[in-house]
């Protein structure tokens, strides 16, 4: 070993010693802990530009909107996570009111649609879109040939006895996705019959999975024959060559905004802000393309992937994210789910 790879080495232990020392707050400046609940390949695309751009260090954790939210709120008196981006908005806005997130308003606001302010307003600035997406279904178009079923385009195909077990979406309480579902079910058809629809399906539903994009990959595989997702989660795979075909249902449908939220309590804050504004720029939402996910994105001037569903074409419900969205609205709507839904026998 030469003398100056001692000294250097003495250096770092030196370094490494002082920040042991520093008090927490101090030690992590420069850090950065993002909850992400997009696709892992979108959150590790975010993570690495913006370590690239800031030399901010990101820890980042992937997990689903109702997973997080329920996270978020369990660490409430001691805050491990900085900065909420991605996820649907509903959850995003039972955080803000119940207190679990921060006002800001970001110099990118003027950018952005309507809808995403929307968002903002609404949540009394604690909560902003990042983009939007249009919940539907997709189907491996040589298992639905093979069954000798005519291709689906509604909701009510999904309760043909022949797709017994063949039908795949996640729990809404983990879900946002499925929680999207579930009220755009209770929007849709009113609350008796919504109910009735999912009681329904229920019979046809192979498995409850925990994250919401996870039946475009089953269909994909030819694991199951229909999965309901955000459609922009079937075009992932089908932009691949699975056979796969997306819908947007006959009767209408509901969507999401996708959120971003600041963590009340967030020992980085200055840092998650520079996340905040940043994610708000066309430079960063245009990553999403690059990782295959396909959402329409929230600043007027980032270009929205030719890929993404056509929202003109889209029939879509009117809805309403403050009933859906408050924290009463979707506790209940997930007990009566719980109890009525889940565990019926087939
Ligand atoms: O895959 C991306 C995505 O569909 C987002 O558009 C959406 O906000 C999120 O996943 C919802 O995930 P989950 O249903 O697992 O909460």
């Amino acid at each position: 070993m030469t003398s100056r790879t001692t000294i250097h080495m003495a250096g770092l232990a030196l370094a490494a010693g002082i920040g042991l020392l520093l008090p927490g707050a101090a030690r992590a400046q420069g850090d950065l802990v993002v909850y992400c609940t997009v696709q892992e390949e979108w959150c590790r695309a975010m993570v690495t530009a913006f370590e690239k751009k800031t030399g901010i260090k990101v820890a980042m954790t992937r997990k689903s909107s109702g997973e997080l939210y329920a996270q978020i709120k369990a660490e409430a008196a001691n805050p491990k996570g900085d900065i909420w981006w991605g996820g649907t908005g509903d959850p995003h806005l039972q955080a803000a009111e119940e207190g679990l997130s921060l006002e800001y308003t970001s110099p990118m606001n003027k950018d952005l649609h309507p809808w995403a302010i929307k968002q903002w307003e609404q949540s009394k600035k604690r909560t902003i879109g990042v983009y939007a997406g249009a919940l539907g279904y997709g189907y491996n178009t040589k298992q639905i040939a093979e069954k000798k079923i005519a291709e689906p385009k509604c909701w009510s195909d999904l309760l043909d006895p022949k797709l017994k077990d063949e039908v795949q979406v996640a729990d809404p309480n983990s879900s946002g996705t499925s929680y999207t579902m579930l009220a755009t079910m209770v929007q849709l058809l009113g609350e008796d019959k919504g109910f009735d629809y999912m009681k329904k399906l229920h019979k046809n539903v192979n498995q409850y999975t925990k994250s919401g994009a996870a039946p475009a990959k089953a269909v994909s595989l030819g694991e199951s024959a229909v999965g309901i997702t955000f459609q922009h989660d079937m075009v992932t795979f089908i932009v691949q060559g699975a056979p796969m075909k997306v819908v947007a249902p006959c009767e209408g449908t509901g969507y999401e905004i996708g959120s971003m939220t600041l963590i009340k309590g967030a020992k980085n804050l200055e840092n998650a802000k520079k996340w905040y504004d940043w994610a708000l720029t066309p430079e960063a939402q245009e990553l999403g393309a690059g990782a295959k996910a396909y959402q329409v994105p929230s600043n007027k001037n980032s270009k929205t992937p030719p890929e993404a569903p056509d929202f003109a074409k889209i029939k879509f419900i009117d809805y309403d994210f403050a009933k859906y969205g408050s924290s009463a609205e979707r506790t209940r709507l997930l007990a009566k789910w719980d109890a009525e839904v889940k565990n019926l026998p087939k």
